[in-house]
């Protein structure tokens, strides 16, 4: 019997006088992603699970087998269930319509009680859904102890992951866009910019600044696609499913599925409570977009480097050393390339925790929290920073330039010339080669050799190939959907808002 209604009239236990009282004392702000203290006090609270038990919980096994300290984040979601599950139950005839009233208006107060820091969780309680449950109970008498007629702890869980992941999916894809956006507009700006690109890190084509912006926001763009398609599977509802086989009463999963906005309700019970592969998937598509923002930032961490020099990231984004005074360290890129590993790790641990699991629901489930939470913590956090820094990231076009120069980069364009004047490419790519090593030798670019020069490589090179050798000449040659040329990039700025608009 906990906190019945008689029960609160009645002279109570020490122990649920000190929870009482603890509920009156100020507990710090609970939010999405901060946690409040728990309280493990030493009380003998009675299980809401207690009834076939004869003695009470080991203190250790109790805290061991708590989740109060992580899964009080989904306090909100557990509530919003809670009062769609109450709804249900009286819209079918199965619980009063005062006693929905009561449940509702209860779950209502908890719920400000809760974000106002008033309500001290309790290990005693083991999880979420029990410190709420007790906390209606007391608040509101019998009609508390009637909201989890035909649902399980199984099927609640379940479904708060599920509410709790939809809405955090809404924000990293919210945090991608702002990124995309910031890509989109410095490819506007930077179309003309010429850089070295290059493959195997060794200087290989001329491109476009604009152009390399607009490649990470492609692999932006498929993460977001990603997430969307993951969407389809988390928005499904597992209440109803009960402990694993449904339940006896008359219930409606469709209509609760409407009041919380989840496309239909899961078509097998057994499967609802016990898989969660939908966090899995979500985590997969997490270290994807975590593995493009790693690579991102190493670009940005080479960039910045001084043999590079390529950009300037702004002060503000950056920290010193305690001992070199001249330092300026891309801390953001490097600490977001670092914290990839713990999303991938996340990704082991989830796949690892579900892989030797009969059917249906195990506690083994409750491990998939931490992981979850800290990969979306983690995720948010690096974007944010990312979507935040881009906008005021300066390419130094003159160092991009030079480094362009300094490569031979439009040895291809050498080579296509020569095709173009009749020769088989593997020969026009035997005379760049040599023209090269003359260039490596005398410290000049094909650009710089004289007609004399470069004739002596191939009679069939003119005047005209000095249009091909320049930089800006080789980026404009590439004009075809998907090429480097600034006009290329400036029609795929033009597609590409009109994909952060769809
Ligand atoms: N804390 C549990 C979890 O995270 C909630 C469900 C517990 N169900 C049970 N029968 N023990 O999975």
């Amino acid at each position: 019997m906990l906190f019945a209604e008689e029960e609160l009239t009645r002279p109570r236990p020490a122990a649920t006088i000190f929870y009482l009282s603890v509920l009156t004392r100020q507990a710090s702000m609970t939010k999405d992603n901060t946690i409040s203290p728990v309280k493990s006090d030493p009380s003998s609270t009675t299980k809401p699970w207690g009834g076939r038990f004869s003695e009470s919980t080991d203190k250790f096994v109790e805290a061991f087998t708590a989740s109060i300290h992580f899964d009080q984040r989904l306090y909100r979601h557990d509530i919003e269930g809670s009062r769609a599950h109450a709804r249900m139950l009286g819209q079918t005839g199965i619980l009063e319509a005062e006693d929905v009233i009561k449940i509702i208006n209860g779950l209502d107060a908890i719920e400000r009680q809760i974000e106002a820091g008033e309500l001290e969780w309790q290990v005693a309680l083991e999880d979420i859904h029990m410190n709420i449950e007790a906390r209606l109970t007391e608040t509101i008498g019998l009609a508390g102890k009637r909201l989890h007629t035909g649902r399980s702890r199984n099927d609640q869980i379940a479904t708060d992951i599920r509410l709790w992941l939809r809405e955090q999916i809404g924000g990293i894809s919210h945090e991608i866009r702002r990124l995309q956006t910031a890509l989109v507009e410095l490819a506007e700006r930077e179309a003309h910019t010429i850089m070295p690109g290059f493959t195997h890190l060794q200087v290989a084509q001329p491109i476009t600044f604009g152009h390399h912006m607009l490649a990470w926001f492609e692999m932006l763009q498929r993460d977001h696609e990603r997430l969307q398609d993951c969407l389809k599977r988390v928005n499904v509802l597992p209440l109803g499913a009960a402990a694993l086989a449904g339940t006896t009463y008359p219930i409606d999963p469709a209509y609760t599925a409407t009041l919380l906005g989840f496309a239909r309700p899961a078509r097998n019970s057994l499967d609802a409570v016990s898989d969660r592969d939908f966090a899995i998937e979500f985590n997969a598509a997490a270290a994807l977009v975590m593995m493009h923002l790693s690579r991102f930032a190493e670009e940005l961490i080479i960039w910045t480097s001084a043999q590079f020099d390529f950009v300037r990231l702004p002060d503000r984004f950056c920290t010193g050393s305690s001992i070199m005074p001249q330092k300026k360290n891309p801390d953001i890129p490097e600490l977001i390339r670092g914290k990839t590993g713990r999303v991938y790790g996340h990704l082991i641990a989830l796949l690892t925790l579900m892989k030797g699991q009969p059917l249906a629901y195990n506690k083994d489930n409750q491990e998939d929290k931490e992981p979850l939470f800290d990969t979306v913590d983690t995720l948010l956090g690096s974007l944010r920073a990312f979507a935040d820094m881009m906008p005021h990231v300066q390419p130094k076009k003159e160092r991009m330039r030079a480094a362009a120069i300094q490569g031979f980069s439009t040895a291809t364009d050498l080579a296509d010339y020569l095709v173009r004047k009749g020769l088989p490419f593997r020969d026009a790519h035997e005379v760049v080669g040599k023209a090269v090593a003359l260039g490596v030798q005398s410290e000049r670019d094909l650009s710089e050799m004289s007609l004399e020069t470069l004739r002596s490589f191939s009679d069939v090179i003119e005047a005209d190939v000095f249009a091909s050798l320049t930089l800006e000449g080789s980026v404009a040659a590439r004009h075809h959907p998907g090429g480097t040329a600034p006009e290329q990039v400036l029609q795929q700025v033009a597609d590409a808002r009109k994909l952060l608009q769809s």
